[in-house]
């Protein structure tokens, strides 16, 4: 993102850019810090159509035409500049993002009802809102054998070859959560807190999908930090959605697992050894829970 676009955007929008260092994202987005006319503060949210143009797109679509219907708290999109190749949003500030180490039983809570009730959320037909999961199994039906077997095979062993084999089960598995409205990138770091609730932002990847994958993924990702989703978190989220816990814990450790052997070892790059260290010992705890999981079928 050229320099000169994010001055024309504050610009355009009437914003004053607090030369704050600007934060850049893993999918090519960076916010900047910035200061409306009455001194209120707000985010400057900027995203190159170049390379994945859709991104920006959907993430626009949200706060234009979804955001008023979701249960949960957004920022207020106050204004929009365009240009061919990027898009910059201007939207409410709401503070800092805080490391999941410092979240504490109460965010958790909200978390999980807030995550309920999104995906309880029913969108009104032909929004063209149903973008294709399939994506999502890609790595679980066309496996990178060498990586996965580089990566993981001092941890797991022969449970390696076990779990490899029993991919369609772990798909079969994980479809059985069904779908729903997802946020689609649910992790500590897109959710903000503020004294009365939490405020979800970046909206690029919602989508219609599976909630046990958006569950598995919360997990995955927390894990590196050393912070584990509390025990009972799950138990929350299906009693707002009025649905069997149990069950779900066994949709969401396929998923968690599958997310890890299959997708994870790229992404190592971006942990610490110590991250790693903590992703290897829950993957194993996984593994076990899952080839238990297929041995009393
Ligand atoms: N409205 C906002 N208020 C406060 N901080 C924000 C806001 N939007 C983004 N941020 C900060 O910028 C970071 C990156 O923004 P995000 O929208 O998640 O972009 P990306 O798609 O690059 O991950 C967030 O994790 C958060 O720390
Ligand atoms: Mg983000």
């Amino acid at each position: 993102m050229d320099t000169e676009f994010v001055t024309k955007a504050a610009d355009r929008l009437h914003v004053h850019l607090n030369g704050q260092e600007s934060i850049y994202g893993l999918s090519g987005s960076r916010i900047h810090f910035a200061t409306q006319h009455d001194g209120t503060p707000c985010v400057l949210k900027t995203t190159s159509l170049r390379d994945d143009g859709r991104a920006g797109q959907r993430e626009l679509t949200f706060y234009r035409d979804i955001a008023s219907q979701v249960p949960v708290h957004t920022p207020d999109l106050l204004g929009v500049y365009e240009e061919s190749d990027a898009i910059a949003m201007l939207l409410s500030f709401h503070g800092a993002a805080e490391p999941a180490t410092s979240w504490n039983r109460t965010s958790w809570h909200a978390l999980a009802t807030d995550l309920a009730h999104l995906h309880r959320t029913v969108l009104p037909e032909a929004t063209g809102w149903e973008k294709d999961d399939a994506e999502r199994f890609r790595p679980l039906r066309a496996p990178d054998i060498a990586m996965i077997e580089d990566f993981w095979r001092d941890d797991l062993g022969l449970a390696l070859d076990a779990i490899v084999d029993s991919r369609d089960a772990l798909e079969r598995e994980i479809l059985q959560a069904g779908t729903c409205f997802l946020h689609g990138d649910c992790h500590t770091d897109n959710i903000l807190r503020e004294p009365d609730g939490l405020v979800w932002i970046d909206w690029q990847s919602t989508r219609i999908g599976n909630p046990a994958m958006e569950l598995g993924f919360l997990s995955a990702r927390v894990t590196p930090s050393g912070v584990e989703v509390p025990e009972w978190f799950l138990r929350s989220y299906c009693k707002e959605r009025q649905i069997e816990p149990e069950r779900m814990r066994q949709l969401v450790i396929a998923a968690e697992l599958s997310i890890f052997v299959f997708e994870w070892p790229p992404y190592t790059v971006f942990d610490t050894p110590e991250g790693t260290l903590h992703v290897r010992r829950r993957t194993q705890y996984l593994a076990e829970q899952w080839l238990d999981m297929v041995s009393a079928t």
